[in-house]
């Protein structure tokens, strides 16, 4: 049987899977343009995020959006996830076991988007999804096509926040995301 956002979503939003459900007040499903060409993937829900029921809602989120906005692209015209969909106490790193439960549901959204580009945002998402040595630090912003992706990972906003001195080599990454969708012919923003 073919998958669908329906079952998808309902899966998820009851998932009991691991640890982290019962803590969780939301299930943090993703948020979007199913359409998109390109997927951003968080983390997982920080706090405002838990009480929102939407990825990337607080500082970080707010970070993240200004990027977007910087190269003409905007949140509602691309899809964000995240690698678990509940929130880690505490803002805690989620554990290895706690990926490898929810990421069939991240799976299942890259399968219904089938989007062109897939942006990594921090080490957690880039080290799972790109290369398991993945080093954001000197590895940002380089493109690498796995399969009927490109993936590139890029600095996690929350980490921005920390060290505002990569921000301009985070503006970086956000305009070679542009050209890549330029010579992919999926450009959909505003700025030439
Ligand atoms: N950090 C993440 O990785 N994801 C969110 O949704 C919010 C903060
Ligand atoms: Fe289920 Fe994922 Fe939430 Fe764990 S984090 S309970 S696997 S939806």
């Amino acid at each position: 049987m073919s998958d669908t956002w329906e079952l998808l979503k309902e899966e998820c939003m009851n998932c009991t899977a691991c640890p982290l459900a019962p803590t969780r007040t939301n299930v943090v499903f993703g948020v979007g343009d199913p359409n998109s060409s390109v997927l951003f993937v968080g983390e997982g829900p920080g706090e405002k995020e838990d009480l929102a029921g939407e990825p990337f809602v607080g500082p970080a989120g707010q970070l993240l959006d200004r990027y977007l906005e910087a190269v003409g692209l905007e949140r509602s015209k691309v899809y964000i996830a995240n690698m678990v969909k509940c929130r880690p106490p505490a803002n805690r790193d989620p554990a290895d076991s706690e990926i490898d439960c929810c990421i069939d549901f991240l799976r299942r959204q890259t399968r219904l988007i089938s989007p062109k580009i897939i942006v990594c945002l921090g080490r957690i998402s880039a080290c799972r999804m790109i290369d398991k040595d993945f080093k954001v630090t000197r590895q940002h912003g380089e493109w690498f096509k796995k399969g009927n992706f490109w993936m590139m990972g890029t600095y996690h906003p929350a980490a921005l926040l920390r060290n505002p001195n990569q921000k301009p080599d985070a503006l970086l990454d956000f305009i070679s995301l542009r050209e890549k969708m330029r010579e992919l012919g999926v450009w959909t923003g505003e700025i030439d």
